[in-house]
């Protein structure tokens, strides 16, 4: 094993962050998680742990097969947008299995009023919440494992995981307090830049989402240049030319739902893309944001169907990243277990 188990308050400075293999990557995947993700790899001041997290997946049913292409989908993205298995650690979390493991104490230590306050899991469980599964509703301290196990300080994520990340601070909080050790980090959540809140693109109070049933209303990471183009093309905005200050973005969530999107592409902030383009009309910048979007997309889309023809080369780079992975987890849970009482930890 490679650490030192740390039991004060001092941490190295380690990042990690999850995305479930439940479906296609959107382009709400890719900026406000993905791209941030590169951008703390390559900036070199944190460890880096990126997860296919395909425990969660499953609090609701998946296809077997589904799920497996979708790991392996997930994980030829992750490369594709430039991940490298060279500098961060890269796996799923099933092939992990003290994640599950700690979740099973984060059971012990989370209360069902904290899961109850859920917003995700209020909007997912729906109106017949006695049917929705025991890992939907637990899914927090699950999450809260996959950070906690490796003392990871900083998650990168869009604004949607915000309560789950308070929620992981209170575990590390109550725990820490409830056993008299300063072991677990309160991890600080990384919510930053233009697209941390992707909007559909035909309704802009709505979420992107890979679960939406329209598929105009978002961008998949797999669509093809015509594809995009014609969603851009018909994405709902208003009647109005472009501010050029991001003050006259208030009340337009449509305008500025595509202004964020092309902030993020094209790596500026929200006021510099409206001192270029501000007095413009939609019929203008819409053809600009589709080329600025196929232009950035096309090479990982197509990066991604070539990794997808390596099956073997992907599931070889999945395992090496279990490795890495376990050799950080495996002195953390057993430093838990012997804080909390277990014999022959
Ligand atoms: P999920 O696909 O739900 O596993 O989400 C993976 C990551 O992508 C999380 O960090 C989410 O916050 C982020 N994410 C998902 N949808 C969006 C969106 N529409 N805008 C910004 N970030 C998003
Ligand atoms: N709950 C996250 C989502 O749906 C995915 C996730 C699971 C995650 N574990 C995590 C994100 C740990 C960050 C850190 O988007």
């Amino acid at each position: 094993m490679t650490e030192a188990v740390q039991t004060s308050s001092t941490f190295t400075p380690r990042v990690f962050s999850g995305i479930q293999p439940s479906g296609g990557l959107t382009l709400g995947n890719y900026l406000g998680a993905m791209k941030r993700f590169v951008d703390m790899q390559e900036a070199g001041t944190h460890e880096t742990v990126y997860c296919m997290v395909d425990l969660h997946a499953i609090t609701v049913w998946q296809d077997p097969d589904k799920l497996r292409r979708a790991t392996r989908e997930l994980c030829a993205g992750f490369i594709a947008a430039g991940i490298d298995p060279a500098k961060s650690i890269l796996f799923n979390q099933s092939a992990v299995p003290e994640h599950a493991q700690l979740a099973w104490i984060f059971n012990c230590v989370a209360r069902m009023g904290w899961m109850q306050r859920m917003t995700q899991w209020k909007d997912k469980a729906g109106k017949n919440t006695q049917n929705a599964s025991l890992g939907l509703f637990a899914y927090p301290a699950l999450m809260a494992a996959d950070i906690l196990i490796y003392h990871a300080t900083h998650v990168p994520v869009g604004e949607d995981q915000k309560q789950h990340l308070e929620l992981t601070r209170d575990v590390a909080i109550k725990f820490n307090h409830d056993y008299g050790v300063d072991f677990f980090p309160v991890t600080e959540p990384v919510i930053e830049g233009a697209a941390t809140r992707v909007m559909s693109l035909r309704d802009g109070s709505k979420k992107m989402s890979k679960s939406d049933p329209s598929d105009a209303s978002r961008i998949n990471m797999t669509d093809d240049a015509d594809t995009i183009a014609k969603k851009i093309r018909k994405a709902k905005t208003d009647p109005e030319a472009l501010p050029s200050e991001s003050k006259g973005l208030e009340d337009r969530p449509e305008a500025r739902n595509l202004v964020n999107i092309y902030a993020g592409l094209s790596g500026q902030t929200v006021d510099q893309v409206l001192a270029d383009v501000g007095g413009k009309q939609f019929s203008e910048f819409k053809p600009m944001l589709s080329e600025l979007a196929v232009a950035k997309l096309a090479p990982i889309s197509t990066e991604m169907a070539r990794l997808m023809q390596e099956q073997d080369e992907i599931d070889k780079i999945l395992a090496q990243g279990a490795g890495q992975a376990r050799e950080l987890a495996a002195p953390i849970l057993k430093k838990t277990y012997e804080i909390v009482g277990m014999v022959g930890a």
